[in-house]
């Protein structure tokens, strides 16, 4: 998923406590050709990479109101040159761009994960299909 995303994207992920949600944010930037270690922001809320775009990481899990996430400007998280990985972002559903990838990850066991992939709108929607089957061959 990484490697088909682009400047402007969202991708917002849920899921249980240590689920993978920043494990797969990893993934993603190395996919991205981010060379930095990329780690939890759960502390600073936002870190921001170099890699193919601007990478922005946000962990709102410890945000006690949106006026908090308002506060950083997170508008310009959203910016068109950047893409933005937002952990626990589905709490802060009425802020987050339409145009959104959601990647909802949980638990099935210690070595077993469910992870839902979804678009939210049309335009992604065909671009998440083309990713899926371009690394997959998983018809959508
Ligand atoms: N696919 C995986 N295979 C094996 N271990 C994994 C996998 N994904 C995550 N882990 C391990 O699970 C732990 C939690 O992962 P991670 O920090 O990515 O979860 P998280 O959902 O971001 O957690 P939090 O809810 O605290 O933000 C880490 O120790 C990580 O190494
Ligand atoms: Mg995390």
């Amino acid at each position: 998923m990484g490697a088909a995303l682009r400047g402007g994207d969202v991708v917002v992920l849920s899921g249980d406590l240590g689920a993978g949600k920043t494990t797969f944010v990893q993934g993603a930037a190395d996919a991205l050709g981010v060379r930095a270690n990329v780690t939890s922001p759960s502390f600073v809320l936002v870190r921001e990479y170099a890699g193919r775009a601007r990478i922005v990481h946000v962990d709102v899990y410890r945000l006690s109101s949106l006026q908090e996430l308002i506060d950083l400007g997170y508008e310009e998280l959203f910016a068109p040159d950047a893409i933005t990985f937002i952990e626990w972002g589905d709490a802060v559903d009425e802020l987050l761009p339409d145009a959104r990838f959601e990647v909802d990850l949980r638990t099935e066991s210690e070595a077993e994960r469910r992870i839902t992939v979804r678009a939210r709108d049309e335009a992604l929607r065909a671009r998440l299909a083309g990713m899926l089957f371009e690394r997959w061959a998983v018809p959508v």
